[in-house]
């Protein structure tokens, strides 16, 4: 209930929110199903609100394991770091776009998922390519960006973006939610390479900015 109210406050306000209440089990269990937590040891969030997938990650991953939440809004960042305390997990008050330099701020270097809810379809398509290829150069060779988003996106806002990075990306349907979701799984190939400064697919994963996040 608090955190409804925390979305529907935050939702009037900022509009990158992009959703009134938080997402349900089946959205969460739909999307991370296919999580092998026992060979995980680093998975970054982006946007996690106030903490339904954070909270389930938690509950599934090593006890030597780290999550790093990323959450561009003030609000749900207090509330995260007044509402969870965990070792595994560092909270960061910033961009998804800066994520490589988040990891940096950890000592980690790559991670093994990215879990991302962040809205899509209303970030510019230059911000939006800048959050893949970064996301791209931030994982390991093998590595999933799993995405939730609502069942309303067509491929032009996020799948075209995704396959141009990735290469071929899985997308179906959770109607369990409401409202529906859309879940998308992208794998970075194994045969792909970290080229030292840049993305391993030669995309320049630049975010073209620097980190100025808050972590704790
Ligand atoms: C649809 S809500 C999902 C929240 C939560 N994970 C859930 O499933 O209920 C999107 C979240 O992404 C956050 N967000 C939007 N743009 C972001 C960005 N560029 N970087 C990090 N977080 C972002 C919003 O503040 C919001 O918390």
């Amino acid at each position: 209930m608090i955190e409804t109210l925390a979305y529907v406050k935050n939702f009037l306000r900022d509009r990158q929110v992009a959703s009134i209440t938080p997402t349900s089990q089946f959205g969460v269990r739909g999307l991370c199903g296919t999580i092998d937590f026992k060979q995980t040891r680093v998975i970054v969030e982006y946007g996690p609100g106030t903490g339904v997938f954070t909270h389930y990650l938690l509950q599934n991953m090593r006890s030597d394991s780290k999550l790093i939440a990323i959450e561009r809004n003030r609000d749900f960042g207090s509330f995260l770091k007044q509402t969870i305390r965990d070792p595994r997990i560092r909270i960061f008050n910033d961009s998804a776009e800066n994520v490589i330099d988040t990891l940096s701020a950890c000592k980690e270097s790559a991670a093994d998922y990215v879990i991302s809810g962040i809205p899509f379809m209303w970030i510019p398509n230059d911000i939006k390519d800048n959050i893949i290829k970064s996301t791209y150069k931030a994982l390991k060779p093998g590595g999933k960006f799993l995405v939730y988003q609502t069942c309303l996106q067509m491929d032009c806002h996020l799948k075209v973006h995704l396959e141009h990075v990735f290469g071929p990306v899985h997308a179906r349907y959770e109607i369990r939610n409401f409202p529906p979701l859309r879940l998308y799984e992208a794998t970075k190939s194994t045969a792909a390479f970290q080229l030292p400064g840049n993305g391993g697919n030669g995309h320049n994963g630049s975010n073209g900015k620097n980190g100025n996040g808050h972590g704790r």
